[in-house]
């Protein structure tokens, strides 16, 4: 099928010449008096209520404070871990309502009345994990500074898989098969700078 097109000039031209007559036509909205920006006084701290780990937490805390600041450094729960504190790199996760969410990204209001689960929350000293019992079988981690994040990922990453969730590699249609290349696709938001992924993944699978 031959599709209709403009010469790109003309295209852009036509784009630009529409778009200033409706910048021109249209009421802009005024900048706020006082725009939020570095120098802006902080909003005040107000009590946050947390369920973290089956136990409530009423925090004191700025708006602004994200759900990792507030778990390591208000909670004392510092076994969640701060790599890239922009999404980036995984290290951060944690189990909310079940779900996987980098912790760096939320902000510790948006979780009021949530179910929080951090590291500390999963397995103990005394009972670890089957999770965390493989990760130590399969060697999966060296400095262990993203294990934490790893571990709730692979939770999340596994219940998901339970509940039938496709991944971007899931044949469409098709049942899940708990396959590396499956393990990989979601446990992709983890980064390990020791590259311990093959270990990682062989622990994945073998709680699977
Ligand atoms: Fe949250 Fe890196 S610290 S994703
Ligand atoms: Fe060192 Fe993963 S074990 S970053």
């Amino acid at each position: 099928m031959q599709e209709e097109s403009t010469p790109p000039s003309a295209s852009r031209r036509g784009f630009m010449q529409a778009a200033l007559a409706t910048l021109g036509a249209a009421q802009l909205p005024a900048a706020p008096a006082a725009a939020a920006g570095p120098d802006a006084p902080a909003a005040p701290a107000q009590p946050v209520r947390l369920m973290v780990n089956g136990k409530a937490y009423t925090l004191s805390l700025e708006p602004r404070v994200t759900l990792l600041d507030a778990l390591r450094e208000v909670a004392s729960l510092p076994g969640t871990k701060k790599g890239c504190d922009r999404g980036q790199c995984g290290a951060c996760t944690v189990l909310v309502d079940g779900r996987r969410i980098n912790a760096c990204l939320t902000l510790a209001v948006m979780q009021e009345g949530a179910s929080i689960t951090t590291i500390e929350g999963i397995g103990s000293a005394e009972q670890l994990a089957p999770i965390q019992l493989a990760f130590i079988e399969h060697d999966a981690f060296q400095c262990g500074y993203c294990t934490p994040g790893q571990i709730c990922s692979a939770i999340g990453a596994l219940s998901e898989m339970r509940a039938g969730m496709p991944s971007a590699v899931t044949a469409p249609g098709k049942a899940i098969v708990v396959s590396d290349e499956e393990i990989r696709e979601r446990m992709s938001g983890n980064i390990c700078r020791c590259g311990a992924y093959p270990n990682i993944v062989a622990a994945v699978r073998s709680v699977a």
